[in-house]
């Protein structure tokens, strides 16, 4: 029987550092498929508000940056707000740090409570100087100026915190080297050795030289593979005849959760098809499946650390019991993802704890019933409309608006993979 074909939306990390890099380069970029969602939106918004030309996110469209150079942004003058995004707050306060005003940074309910010390303590070594207005999150005032280089080990592995200290080494024109204690994504490394930086990245370790200015750019984004794992896991469990996903990106350090759901047993192949700004893409095919429970273990853990949500409920319909070791960090995203997690899979039926800092998950065949609360987590309510399009699933979100945070056509996508079975309801 034939596959689906889908285009998964473009990769909002990639968008994110595509639409900043071009904002501190010179001239004129040019990104294609970049994402739209209203995360992505909120790095627009912040950087035209900083005096930036950056045309409209329209699906489909052209978008067109006019870069001001490294450190020419403007004073906004008012607050920036970041609605949904940490990776836009946490960026920007990288930028931020080598500019010299001040800067107020906000966003909704759900990143106001995100630490952000992570970057700003970090930074404040580096010379910028930081005012908490509510302890350690959003609202704050950066305050920059001229940066001393820093050498700095990061205690938690976190790509924003490393894009944001190698941001301020690029913006300001001063050596950064950046230690973590297991590898996460390397989208910024990747893509500002393409653009020419000088710039060591191996696993665990990133160090740029200063450059005097970053040449304008064109770049068609790869598709997203956070998203992309919602119609791969629709695929192996709802029922459908299998998908083929085009041009999603490959990038080992961000989509390790194709290598756990090959562990798990999954009828998966990949086509590599080439790199764009120094990022493999590839097509990827998957066909329903058997699942077997998985382990996934903390060296692995921010290669898959947004993936966590969709493969918990992966691990619901496996044979055994599945542990998401070190998971900590899910506290601190959109979300408490680790305890929502375990709470709602109860909810409908599945035997989850959380304890300590993992994960465990019972596989099941019984089909999930029950009312899950999304706390308006994109994640977390794709997660379970996933779980939700199991053949006699009958699982209720309570609310499914969140999923224009990262991926606006989602519902669509889903039941074009499904359109055998259903979606939730
Ligand atoms: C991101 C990094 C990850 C991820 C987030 C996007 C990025 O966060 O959870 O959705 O674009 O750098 P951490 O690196 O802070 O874990």
């Amino acid at each position: 029987m034939s596959l689906i074909r889908l285009e998964p939306p473009g990769d909002k990390s990639i968008t994110h550092r595509a639409l900043v890099l071009a904002a501190l380069a010179e001239g004129r970029s040019e990104l294609t498929h970049a994402l739209t969602s209203l995360d992505a939106r909120s790095m627009a918004r912040a950087l035209r508000a900083l005096g930036v030309a950056v045309s409209p996110l329209r699906a489909g469209a052209t978008v067109a940056v006019t870069g001001r150079g490294l450190s020419g942004l403007a004073d906004p003058r008012r607050a920036l707000h970041c609605g949904n995004s940490g990776t836009t707050a946490r960026l920007l306060l990288g930028v931020l740090a080598a500019h010299p005003f001040a800067v107020r940074l906000t966003g909704d309910a759900s990143l106001r409570r995100r630490p952000m010390r992570r970057v700003t303590v970090p930074l404040a070594a580096m010379g910028a100087r930081f005012e908490e207005l509510r302890g350690d999150g959003l609202p704050l005032v950066v305050r920059g100026g001229t940066l001393r280089p820093l050498d700095y080990q990061m205690p938690v592995a976190s790509a924003q915190v490393k894009g944001a200290l190698l941001l301020a080494g690029l913006a300001g024109r001063v050596p950064v080297g950046v230690s973590e204690p297991a590898p996460s994504r390397d989208h910024t490394e990747r893509m500002l050795a393409a653009l020419g930086v000088p710039l060591v990245n191996r696993p665990g370790r990133a160090a740029l030289s200063p450059v005097e200015r970053l040449p304008a750019f064109t770049l068609r984004i790869p598709g997203d593979p956070s998203s992309a794992a919602f119609l791969m896991a629709a695929a192996l469990i709802a029922g459908g005849r299998g998908v083929l996903l085009e041009n999603v990106g490959i990038n080992p350090t961000r989509a390790g959760v194709l290598a756990v759901l090959q562990r798990m047993g999954a009828r998966l192949e990949i086509v590599p098809k080439g790199t764009a700004l120094g990022e493999p893409v590839g097509d990827v095919i998957v066909r329903p499946s058997d699942l077997k429970a998985c382990r996934v273990e903390a060296a692995e853990v921010p290669a898959v650390i947004d993936e966590i949500p969709v493969l918990a409920v992966l691990a619901s319909r496996a044979r055994g019991t599945s542990v998401f070791e070190e998971v900590g960090e899910l506290r601190v995203k959109e979300s408490n993802r680790l305890e929502l997690l375990a709470r709602n899979l109860r909810a409908v039926g599945v035997g989850a704890e959380a304890q300590g800092d993992s994960l465990w998950v019972e596989g099941s065949d019984r089909p999930p019933r029950g009312r899950v609360e999304t706390a308006w987590d994109h994640r977390l309510a794709m997660a379970f409309a996933v779980l939700g399009a199991v053949p006699g699933a009958r699982v209720r979100l309570s609310e499914k608006d969140s999923v224009a945070v990262s991926y606006p056509g989602f519902f669509e996508d889903l039941r074009a993979v499904v359109s055998r079975g259903k979606t939730a309801g």
